[in-house]
């Protein structure tokens, strides 16, 4: 949801070239329309375009614009329409300050009626702009530049990461958090950046300071003080954090999108999740073998990776978890939250805010809830907010829908099941033998598929591409796999498509089968297989094209397919339980082919935006 860069210098720099890469970096987090200000000699420089990065290269040629400061912003509208005057920078009637903002200012519509009352003339539709405003009438009333930004955000309910400018403190930028991620890097005593997330400054320093709610920052060039909102007097001495990711993790590298880049990675994110330190699994497994009540939230593609995780947490635990979208996550659960609950919060970004709010819930009531978390982002939220948390190892990840980093989340949620059961002692040593070296061969399978599959997915597209809804359906486990593969195709390639159980779909979405009607089925050789074999049967005597993911050594419902892609997997039950994980880049690949054949940019799904960080 919007993504902010700044940067400060003590020399004058071709800083316009700068802010645009910056904003390119985080384009995933919204593409509706982008601004940047500039500050040079005192003079702030405001330049804005709706639509795409590219367009405020072609209007203004920014990469000639020269500067120490800039402030530069993509979005994400949520209020007002993606319009040029609705983009940000916002600034005050005064044109001094400029203001980028990421979050909802919930108290939005009082101030700024408060504020239109004393004059204040407003020029966009958008929560954002009662900031800089506010910041004016503070200064007005003698308040310095910081204490100004204090007072403005103290009047402020909702969420907010900002960056502002003031041409009167041109050797100066401020930046706060409450809820909305910001980052800082700093290249002593030369330059300072901030950002709404970490591979926007990976370019410039490995080292980065992580905001935290209520935090506000003063950055100078090379050089960042840190204070608490609420008590704005005292300094805050903070540590920066190392980011192990390179530049190039961060680059397309020759591949045509960032999707294909990371489906591609998908097995180097594997190996290094499997590196996952031995201790965390182990802690997560105790915690869950030791509770009374067991809870899995997630929203999109983390919820379906959870689903899948509870499957096979389910098989060695033997004690029901409960999954819960997290934005239902209160509602479900209001009066009947257990004393003594784990709760395993599965995020890629670590900031989606329903996923925060929900935990954040759950550990205010005071119940002794445990909060386990998943997430890919070092010092993102929920890793303030949980009681132990594990980082996966996927790298970053650009493209807007989920790949590398749900295989991620899988694997983690396999080590920990399988820790489980090793704990438990109820499988045999050669059986928990069997189902590590079965999590170990992960890579090696999803390589082959890839390196045999990639042009075969490709044609059965070309083949497909005339319709518009399809469904994916499975048994068990695979349901898993059925929903988010479905929901890749949905998002990238912008069709109609509905994830369900394969037995529960005779209960209404059959209805809708006509000749040559697109089902995918999503069928490993598990104890599900004989009844699926059924449904398979009931589709394709309405007329249904079918399209299934099996194992190589399929044979019956291969029989009954129009189309097969198989997955070079043993047939056994140590591999079955790990299929959503070797199954799933064949739907990735799929869709991604889809987008292209509808002309669609696959790493910007229309209208969605990489982390949500609002309700
Ligand atoms: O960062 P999170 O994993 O919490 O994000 C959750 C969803 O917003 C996310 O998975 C979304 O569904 C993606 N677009 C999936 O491709």
């Amino acid at each position: 949801m919007c993504g902010i860069f700044g940067l400060i210098s003590k020399e004058n720099l071709e800083i316009g070239e700068i802010a645009l890469e910056g904003i390119k970096r985080l384009e995933y987090r919204g593409y509706d329309s982008c601004g940047i200000c500039f500050q040079n000699g005192g003079k702030l420089t405001i330049r804005k375009v709706s639509g795409k990065i590219n367009n405020i290269q072609e209007k203004f040629n920014i990469k000639s614009l020269s500067g120490h400061l800039a402030i530069a912003h993509t979005r994400w509208a949520t209020h007002g329409a993606p319009t040029e005057y609705n983009s940000h920078p916002h600034t005050d009637c005064t044109g001094e300050i400029a203001l980028v903002h990421n979050g909802i200012i919930e108290n939005f519509m009082e101030l700024k009626k408060e504020l239109q009352e004393k004059g204040h003339q407003f020029q966009s539709e958008t929560d954002t702009e009662i900031l800089p405003h506010l910041i004016e009438d503070f200064l007005k009333n003698g308040a310095s530049f910081k204490e100004a930004v204090i007072k403005t955000l103290k009047r402020c309910t909702g969420a907010y990461g900002i960056a502002v400018c003031y041409a009167k403190k041109p050797d100066m930028m401020i930046v706060a958090r409450k809820e909305s991620p910001i980052v800082i890097g700093i290249e002593e005593g030369k330059k300072s950046y901030c950002a709404s997330d970490i591979p926007a400054i990976l370019p410039y320093t490995r080292s980065c300071y992580i905001l935290e709610d209520d935090e506000l920052a003063i950055l100078q060039p090379g050089e960042a003080k840190f204070y608490n909102i609420e008590n704005g007097m005292n300094e805050i001495l903070k540590e920066p954090e190392y980011i192990k990711w390179s530049v190039d993790d961060a680059q397309k590298n020759g591949y045509e999108h960032f999707m294909l880049k990371e489906i591609f990675e998908e097995p180097r994110a594997i190996r290094n999740t499997l590196n996952i330190k031995k201790e965390d699994i182990e802690l997560f497994a105790q915690h869950l073998l030791s509770a009374d009540h067991i809870y899995i939230t997630a929203a999109g593609t983390s919820y379906y990776a959870s689903l899948a995780g509870k499957y096979m947490i389910t098989n060695f635990l033997g004690k029901y978890i409960q999954s819960i979208e997290c934005s239902e996550f209160q509602n479900n659960l209001q009066g009947a939250l257990e004393e003594n609950s784990v709760i395993i919060a599965v995020s890629q970004s670590g900031e989606t805010a329903d996923t925060i709010e929900a935990i954040r819930w759950a550990k205010n009531a005071q119940k002794n809830i445990k909060i386990l978390a998943i997430t890919n982002i070092v010092g993102s939220s929920l890793t303030r907010y949980s009681d132990h948390f594990i980082i996966t190892r996927a790298g970053p990840e650009i493209g807007v829908a989920s790949t590398k980093t749900y295989i991620a989340q899988v694997i983690t949620l396999a080590l920990v099941a399988l820790e489980i059961a090793k704990i438990k002692q109820e499988v045999s040593p050669e059986d928990l033998e069997n189902y590590y070296s079965a999590l170990r061969s992960t890579p090696t399978i999803i390589e082959q598929f890839l390196e045999k599959n990639t042009a075969y997915v490709k044609h059965i597209v070309t083949n497909l591409e005339k319709n518009i809804n399809y469904f994916f359906l499975a048994r068990g486990i695979s349901i898993a796999t059925a929903k988010e593969g479905g929901l890749k195709l949905k998002e990238v390639a912008c069709r109609f498509i509905e994830g369900y159980s394969a037995a529960h779909a005779k209960h209404g979405p059959i209805s809708l089968v006509r000749e040559g009607f697109p089902i995918i089925f999503i069928a490993p050789p598990d104890e599900t297989y004989e009844r699926l074999v059924g449904n398979v049967m009931e589709f394709k005597a309405r007329g249904g094209f079918i399209i299934s993911v099996v194992v190589e050594s399929d044979k019956k419902i291969t029989e009954l397919s129009d189309v097969t892609i198989r997955i070079p997997q043993p047939p056994t039950q140590f591999y079955n339980l790990l299929s959503p994980i070797t199954f799933i880049p064949a739907l990735q690949l799929l869709s991604y082919y889809a987008a292209l054949e509808h002309d669609l940019d696959p790493d910007k799904p229309l209208n969605l935006a990489k982390t949500v960080t609002v309700h």
